[in-house]
């Protein structure tokens, strides 16, 4: 899978990307990132990529221009799949929207920032409008991180035990059971019983017990999910 984001801060992915799991994705082959400098599209030479709102009031708007000549030039040689635009008013990510962009061959993501983007990238640039949550970030990149992670961990192969993102807590709209490593007992803290029992039926119960009645206790929506919500 092939993803590009387009950011003015470039930077900040060093870290995310350079570790752990999009990093072993990356080196494997099985993803391909592409980070574009939304400066690098500027025409002025201030390498503005905003200016002030039509109307009056705070803050600045990013600017159709620079926007619509990186999209321009990337997709005349990549078919995107999707062009999304992560913005706090888009619609939440979840597991079921991770699945569903994993299975895609390329993405494009782009990074809002200040009082927002020109209207005119949202009606006629991007396809997908996504969010990671009910809170403001003070700009799109964590959340291309976030998106991308979530994501990359699905693509088949990059996980070394295939079965792993599949047993993920949400995947079958569960919390995952708890879990437990050496020592059995740590101070008096002990590992429940049925898990050193060695017998495979009794701990496979165990454990869909622990997840429904975790998933009852904290995540209640979870179980709801099928209903309309209001
Ligand atoms: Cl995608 N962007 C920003 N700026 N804030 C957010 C977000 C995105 N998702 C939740 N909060």
């Amino acid at each position: 899978m092939r993803i590009d984001i387009i950011t003015i801060f470039p930077g900040m992915f060093q870290g995310p990307f350079e570790h752990s799991i999009i990093k072993r994705a990356c080196e494997k082959g099985y993803l391909d990132l592409h980070l574009h400098d939304l400066r690098d599209y500027t025409t002025d030479k201030y390498r503005s990529v905003d200016d002030y709102p039509y109307g009056g009031g705070a803050g600045m708007v990013m600017m159709v221009e620079p926007i619509a000549r990186c999209l321009d030039q990337l997709k005349s040689s990549v078919p995107y799949d999707e062009i999304i635009f992560l913005t706090p008013d888009g619609e939440l990510l979840d597991q079921k929207m991770a699945n569903y962009l994993s299975t895609k061959q390329n993405l494009a993501v782009l990074c809002g920032h200040y009082k927002g983007v020109d209207e005119r990238v949202r009606e006629h640039l991007v396809t997908r409008e996504i969010s990671i949550g009910n809170y403001v970030l003070s700009g799109g990149e964590l959340a291309a991180a976030v998106l991308v992670d979530s994501i990359a961990r699905l693509i088949p192969g990059v996980l070394g035990d295939e079965t792993s993102a599949l047993s993920d807590s949400f995947q079958d709209d569960l919390i995952s059971p708890p879990v437990y490593t050496r020592p059995a007992d740590f101070m008096g803290w002990k590992v429940p019983e049925v898990l050193l029992s060695g017998h495979e039926k009794k701990i496979r119960e165990w454990r869909m017990q622990q997840s429904l009645e975790r998933t009852i206790r904290r995540r209640p929506d979870l179980l709801r999910e099928d209903e309309e919500q209001p």
